[in-house]
């Protein structure tokens, strides 16, 4: 199917993405969400500025994670990472051209990492930003045998139209779809990891989890056991997904919001690989069979609340733009 405010499909995409750098979240009491990400979950607090919160990962990227005050859970920022300010600039362009709404210019970017960016507004209200130049930091090796998270390995986004979502995607920002489950899911790639973000068919656009990756299978168990010495126990895990055969534990946190441990995620050659339909078993959503299927309290965090993002601030946004949202009624 073709949107007519998309690019045509023979248009090359805006950009080539890098990399998932980071995500911004806005949480009611981002202190304590910054307590359970630095002190529990194994990432560092590395700046802040009143009660907003920039924490790391030991990878490359000055922050993986970003936590703002907000009055309700939303996600505040995807950023991606692209190659150059050229290609910033070359992005801004394009995305003008295709009359895609940006909410900042290219332009050097004034956060706690760094860099030269610009964000768009994705059709369902998602602010994604692209950057280049951001400050390097050294890659940090966990002490001792300590387990703790090397980068964000995905991001899952709960859309009401995978197909519109996906094309935008695909088609704007250059994302490659590695695997469906079903036309439930659809799992997209910007690099050789099988997936940085995947779409969930849902009610409502929302955040679904984000999944942290560790380092090896083994510091995903030992992360698993550092959390169960804390008292926390997985609410849907350990397993192995069938679709980028990584393996999963989920859990929330203090604001309710589902984070993930993962490990061994599927490495893609692009000129090899061929994107496949797996049916939604159990036997292929969970290869171990030590999971089981998700509790109904991991489902309703996983479903989270409506967040419409920042369509309030797109000033004049082409009438079909935005993605419509199904009234409550109907949902099922
Ligand atoms: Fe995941």
């Amino acid at each position: 199917m073709l949107y007519s405010h998309l690019p045509s499909p023979t248009a090359a995409p805006v950009c080539r993405l890098r990399s998932l750098r980071s995500v911004a979240l806005s949480v009611p009491d981002p202190v304590a969400s910054r307590d359970f990400y630095h002190e529990v979950w194994g990432l560092s607090a590395v700046d802040e500025d009143g009660d907003r919160f920039w924490l790391r990962a030991t990878g490359t990227e000055h922050h993986v994670l970003d936590l703002r005050p907000g009055d309700q859970n939303a996600l505040s920022c995807i950023s991606f990472a692209l190659a150059t300010p050229r290609e910033v600039d070359d992005a801004a362009r394009a995305l003008e051209i295709a009359s895609i709404p940006m909410l900042r210019d290219p332009g050097p970017l004034d956060d706690a990492g760094g860099g030269y960016g610009l964000q768009l507004v994705d059709p369902e209200g998602r602010t994604i930003e692209l950057s280049a130049d951001t400050f390097a930091v050294s890659t940090q090796e966990p002490a001792g045998r300590r387990a703790v998270p090397r980068k964000i390995a995905h991001v899952v986004l709960n859309t009401a139209d995978i197909e519109r979502t996906a094309a935008f995607y695909t088609q704007v920002l250059g994302m490659r779809i590695s695997d469906w489950s079903e036309r439930q899911m659809a799992f997209l790639r910007c690099n050789a990891d099988h997936h940085v973000i995947a779409l969930n068919q849902a009610a409502w656009p929302s955040l679904n989890h984000i999944a942290y990756e560790m380092t090896s299978i083994d510091h995903f168990m030992r992360g698993i056991g550092n959390l169960r010495a804390g008292g926390i126990t997985p609410q849907w895990g350990p397993g192995r997904h069938g679709p980028g055969d990584n393996t999963f534990s989920y859990f929330t946190d203090p604001a309710g919001l589902v984070c993930e441990y993962t490990s061994e995620v599927a490495q893609i050659d692009e000129d090899s690989w061929l994107c496949r339909t797996w049916r939604r078993t159990p036997e292929l959503s969970d290869q171990w069979g030590t999971a089981g299927p998700p509790s109904t309290t991991i489902r309703s965090a996983m479903a989270g609340i409506p967040d419409l993002g920042a369509r309030h601030l797109v000033t004049a946004p082409r009438a079909d733009y935005f993605v419509g949202i199904p009234e409550p009624a109907g949902v099922s």
